[in-house]
């Protein structure tokens, strides 16, 4: 499963939420690794900071081919990619390999105008990759605020989903980049660290729901079997 993080707006919450996310989905115990696509290299710089550990990052290779791409899906659970704040070359052909997109937005007219550019990349490369899933995911929310509110209303105007865990603008956030760790690991009882697990929770919960209903047909069958012959040794045995 690919999870890439897109929007060419610049400092919207791109490399703090495949960060946090990766983070998040290491402790799960799965399998990550994070592809830093991004020329600034702020997630390698993060991952360079002495003591951390946590999982995997991929510094921007010179090109990404479809075979690296493959070889990333089939040795990783999850490959999470940290996209460049920019519509280009590079942004394209992340939206092509990427299972799921989500665009970082925060509650501001400025953000919200340059969604368009993004989802009109996203909607030129449809038809090279149907099966892309797209999110918005609301960052840096200020609770109590009407425009904090009124986010929600805005986006569902360009009718693309919204991802339902909203982010707020956090201190821990910002702190933990710092000490090269995630908010979970940074402060794992505070309010960004619960936001990050029902990030978390609410892609796999998808995504393990995909799966159940992508059951290879031929194993479906074996579970029937299985589950006649628990059924009928149960059955003789009583
Ligand atoms: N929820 C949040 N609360 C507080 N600060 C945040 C939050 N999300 C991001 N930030 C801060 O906002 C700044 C920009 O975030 P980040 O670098 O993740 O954005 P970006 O979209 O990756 O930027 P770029 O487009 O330049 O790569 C950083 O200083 C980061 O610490
Ligand atoms: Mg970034």
């Amino acid at each position: 499963m690919i999870i890439s993080f897109v929007n060419q707006k610049g400092g919207v919450g791109k490399t703090t939420t495949a960060i946090n996310l990766a983070a998040s989905l290491t402790r799960r115990n799965y399998r990550i690794v994070l592809v830093d696509l991004d020329p600034q290299g702020s997630a390698t710089k993060w991952h360079g900071v002495e003591g951390n550990q946590a999982f995997e990052v991929l510094p921007q290779p010179a090109v990404l081919t479809p075979l690296d791409v493959d070889t990333l899906s089939n040795a990783y659970d999850y490959v999470i990619i940290d996209a460049p704040p920019s519509i280009c070359e590079i942004t394209r052909a992340v939206l092509a390999i990427s299972d799921i997109a989500v665009i970082p937005v925060s509650p501001s007219s400025l953000d919200l105008w340059a969604c368009t550019d993004t989802l009109n990349m996203i909607e030129a490369i449809q038809s090279e990759n149907p099966g892309l899933e797209v999110k918005f995911l609301i960052n840096r929310k200020i609770p109590g605020t009407r425009t904090g509110r009124e986010i929600r209303d805005a986006l569902s105007g360009f009718e693309t989903n919204i991802i339902e865990t909203e982010l707020c603008q956090r201190v821990a956030y910002v702190e933990s980049m710092k000490y090269g760790v995630s908010v979970v690991q940074f402060a794992p009882a505070s309010k960004a660290a619960e936001e990050i697990e029902r990030l978390s929770n609410e892609l796999v919960k998808e995504h393990d729901q995909a799966d159940e209903t992508e059951m290879d047909p031929i194993a479906a069958l074996y579970q029937d079997e299985t589950d006649n012959i628990l059924f009928r040794s149960f059955q003789s045995f009583n």
